[in-house]
């Protein structure tokens, strides 16, 4: 696997609408934790992994002066987040990899990502990247829907076709201690809209039936909070 073909999987999102179809999927879960990060006036935040940035512009206005830089390894997601643009979001957009992030040092108050870290070639490094560019005292929230404790997920790797980290929520909090962040903690958050409608359900490749969405509902999304230490 290779960030070339990570971009050119996810370029192919940007241009068949997949991309929008994250923020009706994920919009109440990333609300939710948006509203729970304690964002701060003039704050600086990145979020790894942006797609079209949906999340990015949330981020940007979530505090008076508060900014946000969206960065992702797909050239047509980064063209795709420009034309959305609003220019009241304080966001902006980067072409760049989360194994080398192109920021100085200590440059950010708050790290976060949206079902994209699983996706990196190096989880390890990804991870110490983060942390280096985060200010001491700074957070790290990253989002994940894909964990061993919603089964139904193991197949994503398959169906999307590029390789993915398959972990244990245990195992995510260990990956992060060991890249430095201490504390971190876990917690599952919920889509507060429940399944959805039955009557109005229709299968894909990631959810085929019924039950499946009711299961994957109820495993809900892997929040993890971490800190760079003072
Ligand atoms: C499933 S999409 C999620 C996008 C967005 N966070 C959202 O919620 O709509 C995952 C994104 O991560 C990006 N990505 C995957 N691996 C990456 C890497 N190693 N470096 C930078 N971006 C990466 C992909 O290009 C893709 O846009």
């Amino acid at each position: 696997m290779t960030h070339e073909r990570i971009a050119a999987t996810f370029d192919e999102w940007a241009r068949n609408g997949h991309a929008e179809g994250m923020e009706a999927g994920h919009g109440d879960v990333v609300r939710q934790v948006i509203g729970r990060m304690r964002i701060q006036a003039g704050m600086q935040m990145l979020d790894l992994g942006c797609g079209n940035g949906w999340a990015t512009r949330l981020l940007g206005p979530a505090a008076p002066g508060a900014g946000a830089v969206g960065i992702d390894a797909s050239p047509q997601m980064v063209a795709r987040a420009e034309e959305l643009h609003d220019w009241t979001s304080r966001a902006r957009y980067e072409v760049g990899t989360f194994e080398a992030l192109d920021f100085p040092a200590d440059k950010f108050d708050k790290v976060f990502s949206m079902e994209a870290l699983y996706y990196a070639l190096d989880l390890d490094q990804a991870l110490r990247e983060a942390l280096r560019v985060l200010k001491p005292g700074g957070t790290a929230d990253v989002l994940i829907d894909r964990f061993q404790e919603s089964p139904h997920t193991e197949s994503w790797a398959r169906t999307v076709g590029v390789e993915m980290a398959w972990l244990a929520e245990s195992e995510w909090r260990d990956r992060f201690r060991a890249a430095g962040f201490s504390p971190v903690t876990t917690e599952r958050v919920l889509d507060s809209r429940g399944p959805g409608d039955e009557a109005r359900f229709e299968p894909d490749v990631h959810c085929p039936d019924w039950q499946t969405r009711v299961e994957l509902h109820a495993a809900g999304t892997l929040w993890i909070h971490a800190e760079k230490p003072e």
